[in-house]
């Protein structure tokens, strides 16, 4: 199967980068968002971010001002499903609700051609339950993007045991041609990154409730003694402490293993509504951004 058009459902964090790098890998893309203000806010997203790439010199992923524009004048908004009837593949990305994802999905599956792809970048939703939504359960699967896509090469492609060979291998190449690494994996909750990843930033906060260290040597310890850019409490913050709340509660839900579950501290840092960054305050208060300090918790 060839994949030539694109479409993406919805133009947030996620959907606004999924469409940049598929235009930018040189499909004709379309996206879809409930409202027109919404497009205007992932379409500012995009132009910032290709224009970023453009004072990059080429041999660091930098492009020219022409290929910005060729860039833009592949992408299109729209807020009219019946405008993505004629697309090969359709990434979604609209908030991680089961329900809404399930309206979506349902809605879009008489409407999208018979042989189209449908792909969900949904972290922590069942891949098998989205795809009850449909009728096209052997061309429906799961394309996982990391934040910020632009930047962040990992693709993680999850098939769920309905999933057809070809239908896997034709996703697996797109994601290669959008210029990412992708790895196979299977619809279990958490995929690969988060089920290594999580256990690992809630022992951390453990380590911490346990007096193993202050929040800063943790994260140095881990920075410095492990290579990895940035501490737990530092990703914590960055990902956001509601999300990865959300999350622990999910893969808790699937396994109820120990190691998935919330320590009391995330949990009551989410209570009071320090989620991080984008609030402000998390493990670490933001109020000067550029040099955070841990807070007293
Ligand atoms: N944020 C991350 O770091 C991250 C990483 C990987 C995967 N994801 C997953 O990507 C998805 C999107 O996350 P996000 O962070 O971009 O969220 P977001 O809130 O930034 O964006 C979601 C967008 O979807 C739109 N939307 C909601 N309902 C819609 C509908 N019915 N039709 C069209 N658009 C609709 C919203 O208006 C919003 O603009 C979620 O499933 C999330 O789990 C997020």
């Amino acid at each position: 199967m060839n994949i030539q058009k694109v479409g993406v459902l919805g133009c947030g964090l996620m959907g606004s980068g999924i469409a940049q790098v598929a235009a930018a890998a040189g499909f004709d893309t379309t996206v879809l968002e409930v409202e027109q203000k919404f497009l205007d806010k992932g379409f500012d997203t995009i132009r910032k971010s290709l224009g970023k790439f453009a004072e990059r010199p080429p041999e660091k992923g930098g492009i020219t001002a022409q290929q910005k524009d060729q860039i833009l004048a592949r992408l299109k908004g729209t807020t009219k499903p019946a405008d993505l009837a004629d697309c090969d593949i359709i990434i979604e990305a609209i908030i991680e609700n089961v329900e809404q994802k399930k309206a979506m999905y349902a809605g879009l599956d008489s409407i999208v051609k018979k042989d189209a792809i449908f792909a969900s970048n949904t972290s922590s939703i069942s891949i098998t339950e989205l795809m009850t939504a449909t009728k096209r359960p052997e061309r429906f699967m799961g394309l996982h993007f990391f934040n910020p896509v632009p930047l962040m090469k990992l693709v993680e492609v999850i098939r769920t045991i309905a999933t057809a060979n070809d239908v896997f291998q034709t996703a697996y190449e797109f994601a290669k041609k959008l210029g990412k690494v992708p790895v196979r994996t299977s619809d279990k909750t958490g995929f690969i990154v988060n089920r290594l990843l999580v256990p690992y930033l809630l022992d951390a906060v453990r380590a911490y409730e346990e007096g193993v260290g202050s929040i800063e040597d943790i994260d140095n310890a881990m920075k410095l003694g492990c290579g990895y850019p940035m501490g737990p409490f530092t990703l914590l913050d960055f990902v956001g402490l509601d999300t990865t709340y959300y999350i622990t509660q999910v893969m808790f839900e699937e396994f109820k293993e120990s190691r998935f579950a919330s320590p009391p501290l995330l949990k009551r840092l989410v209570m009071a509504g320090w989620y991080g960054r984008k609030t402000g305050k998390g493990f670490y208060d933001y109020s000067d951004p550029n040099n955070p300090k841990p807070n007293k918790l």
